[in-house]
Parts: structure tokens; C-alpha cells; sequence
């Protein structure tokens, strides 16, 4: 690590508990908030500060918490979740040595901003304190530590909720769990705490009464958006969260240009993308990493996962995963693009098709009612009504190829290892078996036979006497 004096900062995130109150499986800090797990939105703030170390505090889930925050931050395991004091000792290792300030940090406010821990650095820094708090006041302090402070307003101490007095349960200033440190002497301090509190856990708000006690400066920062600071405990909050974020990511969304209809049943995760002058409808989905070019119309009803979408496009009432569509391509009403499909500019999918593994050519129609997988289609074709590519022999899937130009009758099975030709016409209702060579006409259907008089000599047959 560099060590270029006081100046330095490193960061250190907690992130080693269950959350018991998620009720999960999963560690806390890996449930997503508008896509993304929530560490990934604290490592973003504190990344922002520009600390020369990051180390995440690992514990329960220990290995995917890691994975999730690989190449960008040290790890070190808590085994055992003894608090949060408990917790910060265990960066101890990794910061052997340093002399500059620790910002710490708790993984699950997924909403705090990176300017409001720059404030907190920077506030620490200039004030020369050993230890600066961020606060926040919140109309419901409930469940979070009170920060109890003397006549002349100097911070004496935080007292967690379980802890508090009445008179502290009324005091509405809390502490946000975010913290910078001055390294010198913090972690001995850590390693001397006791445990005798209601929740018989190593607390690390409890610095700030030793601290004060022994006559080093502690300070605090108020947050300016209390929203911000707001800890994800259950699913409650979880919830509240992806509100309050959703709400962000739309309306940075609509001042770069985009319309957004209707934001209140408009979703779109943190990682998508969506270019000026794109129309977004009600009851819309874009998640994941799906990146949408200029004046697209995407919805009503749409979900887009993963979606590379060109300048121009039409999207209605479809669903589109991990696919590439180019310039000027309409999907929709009701088609599937699943996983896999490349479609060039212009190419039309209209109502229900459903699309696999299937490469699309330059200006190609697959307008109604079709299932095109493990497909490479050329440039100009146009696929009619009700054409199924037989992809699967019950074992294996097999692979389609259809040239450029090629006319696909409706109706017409492609049984599936079969190439058509370019150019290429393929009668309606056809079951397509062998390869059709470029320029010729397939057919292969029984040939239609007429019964002259039919229907007048099916009516002199005698009565069968049934009942009708
Ligand atoms: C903590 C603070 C409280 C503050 C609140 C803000 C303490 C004692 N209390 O309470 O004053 O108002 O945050 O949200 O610090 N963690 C570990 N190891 C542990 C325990 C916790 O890594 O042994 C991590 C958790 O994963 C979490 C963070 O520390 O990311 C905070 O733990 P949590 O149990 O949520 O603390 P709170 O009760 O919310
Ligand atoms: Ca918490």
C-alpha cells in the first residue's frame, strides 16, 4: 500500500452479518436493490473517496460476498458475528502499519452517496478530530443508535436502541454506521472494548465514548438527505429502497433525454443504459446490463434483460433476453427473443414468434406466429405464417440455415439439420426434410385431390337413423 502520510485514506466496509431479519439464505449485502446486489452500490460510493485500500469485513456467506466483490476489494473473514467493533478488528492485519484514516463503512445502505462520504472525509480531515460520525436526523429513529450529545451540543456517546433511556429513545439525531477513523491507536482501542450491553456484542459506537472519555476529539457530520443513510434490515426496507433508487435511476433517465411515461410502473435497473430521445411505455422492465440506443419506443408491457438494443427500434409487449437487436428492427406485439439471437438493422418480428439462438439477416420478416431456434437466416427473407424450425430430435438440437432472399411459405416445418438455399422458395405447408439447393421450389406436401359432386352424393345415402 502507499503510505504518503496522514493524507492517506483507506476504507473498510462491514459486511459479515446475516441480517437475520432478511429472513434469507443469502447473505444481506447480495440481496439486489434495482438489480445490483447492495455492496455493489456501497463499494461505488466508497470508491468515490478515492481510498488507496478497500477491505470488506466478510463473515456469513462469507465466499460469495467475496466473489462479489472480487478485484475490487480486500477480504478478510469474521468468523464468528461478535458486533461490529468485533468486525472493524478484523481489517487489523491488512492495516498493520498504516497512519492515515479509515472510513467505515456498513454494507447495506445501498442509497448513500459518494458526495456525502467525500463531505464526511473531508469534514474529518480539516477537523482533526480522531473520530468524525455521520448522522442523520430521521422523524423515526427507531432501531438505529442515538447520538447523545452535551449542553453545549458536543457528541458524548451513541447509545444503540436495545440500550437507550426514554429521554434517548426520544432523541431523533442517529448514528448512520458510517465513521472515519484516524488509524493511529484506533484498533488498540477496538481490541480494549467490553461487551456488557444488551445485545452482549463488541459495539464499535462505543469508541466514541472511550474516545471522549479520554479527551480525543470526536465530531459529526449530518447527512443532508436522511434518506440516504437509510439501512436495509428486512425486506421492508429492502423494499423502500428499490423505491427510493428506482425513482433516482428514472429521473437521471428523463433529464439526459428520455421520456418515461409513466415512472410509477416503469423499471430500470442500475446497470442499463437507454440513449436520448427512446419512449419508454407503462409496464416496462429494462434490467440487468440491457443498453437501449436514441429514439427507440420500447413497451407497453416490455421486459428487456441483458438487451443490446440499436437507435430506432420498436419494442411492444415482448420479452427480449440477453440478445442483440440492430437499427430499426420492431419486435412485437408478443414475441419472445430468448437468449442467444443476433438481429442485423431492420429485421421485423411481429406477433407471437418466439426467436432462439438465431442469427437474423439485414431487412428479414419473421411477421407472424413462427418458432425460429438454432438458426442463421440471411439477409432479405421472409419467413410466413406458422413457420416452425424443428430443431430437437428428442436428444439433440440441430441447426437451420436459411440464404439470403429465401421465401418460407407458411405453415412449413424446417426439420432440423437443413439448409435452404438463397433465394430459395419453399411451398406453403411444406414439411422440409433435405436441403433445398439455392433458387429452386420446395415442396413436400400430399397433392390436393377434388371429388367432383361430392357433397350431392353424400346426400342421397340412405338414413342411418341416428340421432343427429
Ligand atoms: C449499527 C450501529 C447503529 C447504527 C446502525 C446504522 C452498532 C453497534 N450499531 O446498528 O448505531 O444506527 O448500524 O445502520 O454498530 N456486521 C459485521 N459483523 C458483526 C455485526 C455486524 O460485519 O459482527 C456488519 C453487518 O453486516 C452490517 C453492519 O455491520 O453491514 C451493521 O450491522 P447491523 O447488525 O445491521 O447493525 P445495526 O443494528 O443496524
Ligand atoms: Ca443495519
Amino acid at each position: 500500500m502507499r503510505r504518503t502520510g496522514i493524507r492517506v485514506l483507506a476504507a473498510v466496509i462491514l459486511a459479515a452479518g446475516q441480517g437475520r431479519r432478511m429472513k434469507s439464505d443469502i447473505p444481506k449485502v447480495l440481496h439486489p436493490v434495482c438489480g445490483r446486489p447492495m455492496i455493489h452500490y456501497v463499494l461505488e460510493a466508497v470508491e468515490g473517496t478515492g481510498p488507496s485500500l478497500i477491505v470488506v469485513v466478510v463473515g456469513f456467506g462469507g465466499e460469495m460476498v467475496a466473489r462479489a466483490v472480487e478485484g475490487r476489494a480486500q477480504v478478510v473473514y469474521q468468523e464468528e458475528q461478535l458486533g461490529t467493533a468485533h468486525a472493524l478488528l478484523q481489517a487489523a492485519p491488512l492495516l498493520a502499519g498504516f497512519d492515515g484514516h479509515i472510513l467505515v463503512t456498513c454494507g447495506d445502505t445501498p442509497l448513500l452517496a459518494s458526495g456525502t462520504l467525500r463531505r464526511l472525509v473531508e469534514a474529518h480531515l480539516a477537523g482533526g478530530a480522531s473520530a468524525t460520525l455521520l448522522t442523520a436526523y430521521l422523524e423515526d429513529p427507531t432501531g438505529y443508535g442515538r447520538v447523545v450529545r452535551d449542553e453545549a451540543g458536543r457528541v458524548r456517546k451513541v447509545v444503540e436502541q436495545k440500550d437507550a433511556s426514554p429521554a434517548e429513545l426520544a432523541i431523533k439525531e442517529v448514528n448512520t454506521g458510517v465513521y472515519c477513523f484516524a488509524a493511529a491507536g484506533l484498533f488498540e482501542t477496538l481490541a480494549a472494548l467490553g461487551r456488557e450491553n444488551a445485545q452482549g456484542e463488541y459495539y464499535l459506537t462505543d469508541v466514541v465514548e472511550n474516545y471522549v472519555s479520554r479527551g480525543l476529539a470526536v465530531y459529526a457530520v449530518v447527512a443532508e438527505d436522511p434518506r440516504e443513510v437509510e439501512g436495509v434490515n428486512d425486506r421492508v426496507q429492502l423494499a423502500r429502497a428499490e423505491g427510493l433508487l428506482r425513482r433516482r435511476i428514472l429521473e437521471e433517465l428523463m433529464l439526459s433525454g428520455v421520456t418515461v411515461l409513466d415512472p410509477a410502473t416503469t423499471f430500470v435497473d442500475r446497470e442499463a443504459r437507454v440513449g436520448r430521445d427512446t419512449v419508454i411505455y407503462p409496464f416496462t422492465f429494462i434490467e440487468g446490463r440491457t443498453v437501449i440506443g436514441a429514439r427507440c419506443t420500447i413497451g407497453p408491457g416490455a421486459r428487456l434483460v441483458n438487451a443490446r438494443v440499436g437507435d430506432g427500434v420498436v419494442i411492444q409487449q415482448a420479452v427480449v433476453e440477453d440478445s442483440e437487436l440492430g437499427d430499426g428492427c420492431t419486435v412485437g406485439p408478443y414475441a419472445y427473443v430468448r437468449p442467444g439471437c443476433v438481429l442485423a438493422p431492420g429485421v421485423k418480428v411481429g406477433s407471437f414468434v418466439e426467436l432462439k439462438k438465431a442469427v437474423v439477416g439485414r431487412g428479414s420478416k419473421i411477421p407472424h406466429l413462427s418458432y425460429v431456434g438454432d438458426a442463421s437466416v440471411g439477409e432479405g427473407v421472409n419467413i410466413g405464417a406458422g413457420t416452425i424450425t424443428c430443431n430437437f430430435d428428442g436428444e439433440r438440437k440441430w441447426p437451420t440455415e436459411i440464404g439470403d432472399g429465401a421465401f418460407i411459405g407458411s405453415n412449413t416445418n424446417l426439420v432440423a439439420p437443413v439448409k435452404i438455399g438463397a433465394g430459395a422458395y419453399i411451398g406453403a405447408g411444406s414439411t422440409i426434410t433435405r436441403d433445398v439447393p439455392p433458387g429452386a421450389l420446395g415442396v413436400a406436401r400430399g397433392r390436393q385431390k377434388n371429388i367432383a359432386n361430392w357433397q350431392a352424393r353424400k346426400k342421397k345415402k340412405p338414413d342411418t337413423g341416428g340421432e343427429g
